[in-house]
């Protein structure tokens, strides 16, 4: 069987974390090898970017001192773990990638579309996501479960609504850009319906 890269985005609070072991235990039941991973981190490397990137001390942090580190992050996520992997035929799972990106630092912060679209092809040797889903829910309601739901809270969460807002819009026209590649599911919904949403179109397209 030959690898698959599926990549999961949205903003924040859009429930992606709930949904991808559930999705990979479903690809498992279908006799897939899977492999899930999370943006950034990913490996022991990349992981220590993450550190720099979250603590609430580096306030300070310019966007494109941001945007490097998360291409960094990357780079070596893809060559350490995603390249291997679906050379060996396994379906990767990714909690946000390149995506994420052109949506937060992009359509976000406002640094060059272009520019960053070079950066991600040097930083991930061109490596593209056969299939992505935007998990879609209002900026509004995702930063309001993210806050009730308790869970860590770093310094990119801290950045102001109309930001997340710009990232929903920007989602939507990424999307909009390569329709063959996105699909957009309604994450408002209860998350039991999302994930059977997700394996209607990972049956499509996956197994
Ligand atoms: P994380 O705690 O992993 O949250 P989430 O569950 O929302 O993924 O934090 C990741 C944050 O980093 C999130 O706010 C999105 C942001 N981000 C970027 O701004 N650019 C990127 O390239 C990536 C991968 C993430």
């Amino acid at each position: 069987m030959s690898g698959m890269f599926i990549t999961l985005e949205g903003p924040d609070g859009c429930g992606k974390s709930t949904q991808i072991n559930p999705l990979a235990d479903y690809l498992r039941s279908k006799g897939r090898m899977v492999f899930t991973t999370r943006e950034p981190g990913g490996t022991e490397i990349s992981d220590q970017v993450r550190q720099i990137i979250m603590a609430m001390k580096n306030t300070s942090m310019h966007p494109r001192t941001e945007l490097l580190l998360f291409l960094s992050a990357r780079a070596q996520l893809v060559e350490e773990v995603i390249r291997p992997r679906l050379a060996a035929g396994e379906v990767i799972i990714s909690d946000r990638y390149a995506d994420s990106t052109l949506a937060y630092q992009g359509y976000g912060h406002g640094v060059d579309l272009d520019v960053i679209r070079r950066l991600l092809d040097f930083a991930t040797g061109g490596l593209k996501p056969d299939l992505t889903l935007l998990l879609d829910v209002n900026a509004d309601e995702g930063l309001r479960r993210r806050q009730s739901c308790g869970g860590e809270w770093n310094r990119l969460d801290a950045y102001q609504l109309e930001f997340h807002r710009r990232v929903q819009v920007g989602y939507h026209k990424l999307a909009a850009l390569e329709p063959e590649r996105w699909v957009t599911i309604d994450a408002s919904q209860p998350s039991e319906m999302v994930q059977l949403l997700i394996r209607q179109v990972v049956d499509d397209r996956v197994v």
